[in-house]
């Protein structure tokens, strides 16, 4: 039974990945001849990422009824408690690996499928200073000094406010990775033109010249356990507003980003 559950995931994991390959392949290839096709086999994709998550949920239930099972036998049987013992770790092992694969498909979902913005009036420092204050405690307890400077008049764009947190935490957080044993991360807002800009900078360890063209890209992460798509996610969701995300960088000195959003008319 183990071993047909942990075939059953192998190749689950292999057909995820099979996806996310076949689906960024054919992006490439297909960028240059129809965006149709694109959006068609992003829909794809996602579909089969979710038809995925179905046997996993069986998988997930299947372990759970099995670790109840075998714990029973080894209350009622103390001698086979050292190779019962063995199958249980077996089982946690699978677990974790079932876990993981479901976090990369939420993740893979959560990138190829369509945003639907909920777009309201924003007031950019409201919503940056909201931020801040939530990730206040977070810099405390790493030693980062937190700084902000917003514009002293409101900046209003039209704009969907839970997916520019989203965006603005993913950001916070690959500063906190850049400065592991302290630094400053500075927040500012800024009028530019008919934009509103968020700049969001690190003394972290800046971004090597090899490696910055990649960090847009999915799946590219230089962190172990960096899962590489905070970035392109919120690259994905600025687009999404017809604003820029661009980033400036000095290795071992720090990184700053900058969104531009654009401002609503009647600003
Ligand atoms: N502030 C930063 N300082 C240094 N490197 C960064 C910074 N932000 C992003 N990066 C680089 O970009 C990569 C991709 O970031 P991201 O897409 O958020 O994925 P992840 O955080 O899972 O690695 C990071 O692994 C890191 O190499
Ligand atoms: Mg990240």
């Amino acid at each position: 039974m183990l071993s047909f559950l942990a075939g059953l995931v192998t190749a689950l994991i292999i057909a995820v990945v099979a996806a996310a390959i076949f689906f960024f392949r054919c992006r490439r290839k297909t960028q240059i001849q129809q965006g149709e096709d694109v959006q068609q086999l992003g829909r794809l994709t996602g579909e089969l990422a979710h038809e995925i998550k179905n046997p996993l949920s069986t998988v997930k239930v299947s372990l759970k009824l099995i670790r109840e099972d075998l714990n029973d036998i080894m209350r009622e049987n103390v001698q086979c408690d050292k190779q019962l013992r063995r199958s249980l770790k077996k089982i946690d092992v699978i677990g974790a690996e079932v876990n993981r694969v479901e976090q990369i498909l939420e993740g893979f979902m959560r990138y190829v499928g369509k945003i639907e913005l909920q777009l309201c009036d924003v007031d950019i420092n409201e919503l940056v200073g909201d931020m801040t204050d939530f990730f206040a405690p977070t810099c405390r307890d790493n030693n980062i000094t937190l700084r902000q400077l917003l514009a002293d008049t409101p900046m209003i764009v039209r704009a969907d406010p839970d997916l520019l947190k989203q965006v603005i935490l993913n950001i916070f957080l690959n500063a906190q990775h850049a400065m592991p044993n302290s630094g400053e991360l500075m927040v500012k807002t800024q009028f530019r033109d008919k934009k509103a800009a968020v700049v969001i900078s690190d003394t972290g360890c800046g971004i090597e010249p090899d490696r910055l063209p990649r960090i847009f890209e999915p799946y590219y992460s230089s962190r172990p356990g960096g899962r590489g798509l905070g970035l392109p996610t919120a690259k994905k969701i600025i687009e999404a507003h017809s604003g820029k995300i661009s980033v400036d960088t000095e290795p071992g000195k720090g990184s700053s980003f900058t969104i531009e959003l654009p401002l609503k008319a009647d600003n």
